[in-house]
């Protein structure tokens, strides 16, 4: 939430600036703003997306070669000019841009206002620039370490003075700062892609670390001043995937690229022979995780029905008992954790603040935490004991569509790896694995049919509201296709498990209130088939997802899309690619802008 970018070194700053937020624009994108070190200082602030602010800037932008410029996703204070960063000083010689929250703001307003400060905005944010200034006595990361002490809360921030050309201060707690070092130049970040384009080298800092930045050289030292003593590591980042090359959307590029994002997570793990799965990344804690006895996945969103399927996967294929809890619940649990509990933490972007706090609770009480990330290098990648990257590429699109695929695709690996040592049979494994290699091919097929599924969303479109079933394995398919729609379209969708029908939701169905069913020739059909035969009879309209060669929901069903047969286990791989495509179409009809919705954020690193 909210993009910070950072550059000091010898090339005009502006281009760097804006180029970085929108590669950071995923983060927030309600209004943004830049600062470029000058004689006078530049600042420009808009109210948009970062394209508003390169309109401003364009022009009238100065050469100066050192700034900051930061895209906000507001928590305090409106989407306004004013509560757009860089924040600066009642002098106007600081500047600063923050992601995160400073939970005592108003306890720290209140003393600065008595001490005469003067405030421009209703944020949060706005405090730590006052109170570098009282703290400022010419040494920059001083007065820096001595506001940051002062304050609760979370913070990314990176700050300039005019009285310090070319030098750069960042700070991070619990909201990520990378850093970039180039030959004559250094760059921040909030993520690497805003780096990868200028230097391959990058220092990740932690938590109650600050760094000074200048042309090509940094140092780093903790809060309570301990030096630290940090190289860069080598970046590897494929800055071409981040081009939506010939897709009117990054959406639908990414619901496109599916098949190799499956084939990325699949690759290199599968060990026909013994008909288990690979998994380098747990080897470290392969013993103790032969010997867990309880799974608890903690995640949000989209990631948390990814959990929701590992729960059925790990149930059928493990002996192990599960639970998937929301991690914004989990973290203020009272929790008790027996022994061989296994935590599982699952993010696409590694940096969701509720699932970083709730792994540190799992990590503090004794478990053993494994993560699953996409995001190479990210918080919660390097929190976690041991863990697994999704590969699924960089998912600039808002709404997660590949990263929940390679998400449960892994799920089953790990099912599989931990099944096969206790008593899954090598024939039940190879048949998953057969199932798993043939999942890319099948999505490619589903994809073909784009455009049936187009029409099926100008048919159903202009519904208000929209209803999801599915049972078992396709019951948090029913919770995400629901989830996109919302997002995307902005459709009033609920999923519902399809046995939970009769105890409230069918109040709703009426002509106007349409249900998507999935309704897969599985173990679960001819119970959905009943559900379906339910909404049926009062005169709700059924949209239904089935298996190639079902014959029976014709008459029940007012549309139908297909989906190839496999198993049960699998189908939610494949069931699920019409859902997004569906609330993609949907999305697009109704005139949103679905790479970026509105009031949403791609990595939210707030609570
Ligand atoms: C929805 C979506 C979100 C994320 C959620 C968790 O399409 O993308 O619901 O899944 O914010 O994010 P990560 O996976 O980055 O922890």
């Amino acid at each position: 939430m909210c993009g910070i970018v950072a550059y000091t070194g010898n090339q005009p700053a502006k281009e760097i600036l804006i180029e970085g937020l929108k590669r950071l624009e995923y983060r927030g994108y309600d209004s943004s703003g830049i600062f470029i070190q000058n004689s006078p200082p530049y600042l420009a602030r808009a109210v948009g997306k970062v394209a508003e602010l390169e309109r401003r800037v364009w022009n009238s932008a100065p050469d100066g070669v050192a700034g900051i410029a930061h895209t906000r996703w507001a928590t305090h204070g409106k989407p306004t000019e004013a509560n757009a960063h860089p924040h600066t000083d009642c002098g106007d010689k600081l500047f600063l841009v923050h992601n995160g929250i400073i939970e005592n703001y108003l306890v720290l307003k209140k003393r600065l206002l008595e001490a005469g400060h003067r405030f421009k905005s209703e944020t949060d944010t706005e405090v730590l620039v006052h109170l570098i200034e009282a703290g400022y006595q010419g040494d920059l990361p001083a007065a820096v370490q001595k506001a940051l002490l002062q304050v609760q809360g979370t913070f990314g921030i990176a700050v300039m003075h005019c009285d310090h050309p070319g030098s750069i201060v960042v700070a991070r707690r619990g909201s990520p700062i990378v850093l970039g070092i180039g030959e004559s130049a250094s760059l921040a970040a909030s993520d690497v892609s805003a780096l990868a384009q200028h230097t391959d080298q990058v220092v990740y800092l932690e938590d109650n670390e600050i760094a000074c930045l200048e042309p090509g050289n940094f140092s780093i030292t903790t809060l309570d001043n301990r030096s630290v003593n940090r190289g860069t590591t080598n970046l590897e980042y494929d800055v071409e995937s981040m081009d939506r090359g010939s897709f009117p959307h990054y959406m639908l590029k990414e619901i496109f690229e599916q098949p190799e994002a499956v084939e990325n997570a699949l690759r290199g793990r599968l060990n026909h022979a013994e008909a288990v799965a690979k998994l380098g990344g747990l080897e470290s804690v392969q013993e103790r995780l032969l010997q867990a006895r309880h799974l608890i996945i903690v995640s949000c969103g989209t990631s948390f029905y990814a959990g929701l399927f590992g729960r059925y996967v790990f149930e059928t294929l493990t002996d192990l008992t599960v639970e998937t809890e929301l991690a914004s619940e989990f973290r203020y649990r009272k929790l008790n954790l027996r022994q061989g509990t296994v935590v599982l933490a699952i993010s696409q972007s590694g940096e969701t603040a509720d699932t970083l706090a709730a792994l540190r609770e799992a990590k503090r009480k004794g478990a053993l935490v494994l993560g699953l990330v996409n995001v190479v290098g990210s918080t919660i990648a390097r929190e976690t004991h041991a863990g697994v990257y999704s590969h699924a590429g960089i998912e600039v699109g808002v709404a997660s569509t590949k990263s929940f695929l390679s998400q449960i695709t892994i799920l089953t690996l790990m099912a599989l790896l931990i099944g096969r040592s206790r008593d899954l049979s090598y024939e039940e494994g190879h048949e998953i694995i057969l199932a798993l290699e043939r999942v890319p091919e099948q999505i490619r097929e589903i994809l073909k049919q784009a455009e049936h599924i187009r029409q099926l969303a100008v048919k159903y479109c202009h519904a208000e509201h929209f209803l999801f079933i599915g049972r078992k394995y396709q019951y948090p398919i029913a919770l995400e296709g629901a989830l996109k729609l919302k997002e995307i379209a902005y459709i009033h969708s609920e999923g519902y498990a399809a046995g939970e029908m009769k105890h409230g939701p069918i109040a709703l169905i009426d002509p106007k209130f349409p249900t998507l069913a999935l309704a897969l020739e599985d173990g679960s059909y001819e119970r959905i088939v009943s559900n379906i035969q339910e909404i049926h009879a009062r005169e709700g309209h059924i949209l239904a997802i089935t298996t190639e060669g079902n014959t029976t929901l014709g008459d029940l069903a007012d549309d139908l899309i297909y989906i190839p047969r496999t198993h049960e286990a699998v189908a939610p791989l494949l069931s699920v690619v019409p859902l997004q495509l569906f609330a993609y179409y949907c999305g697009v009809l109704l005139g949103r802008d679905v790479d970026k919705p509105r009031n949403l954020a791609k990595s939210v690193t707030v609570e």
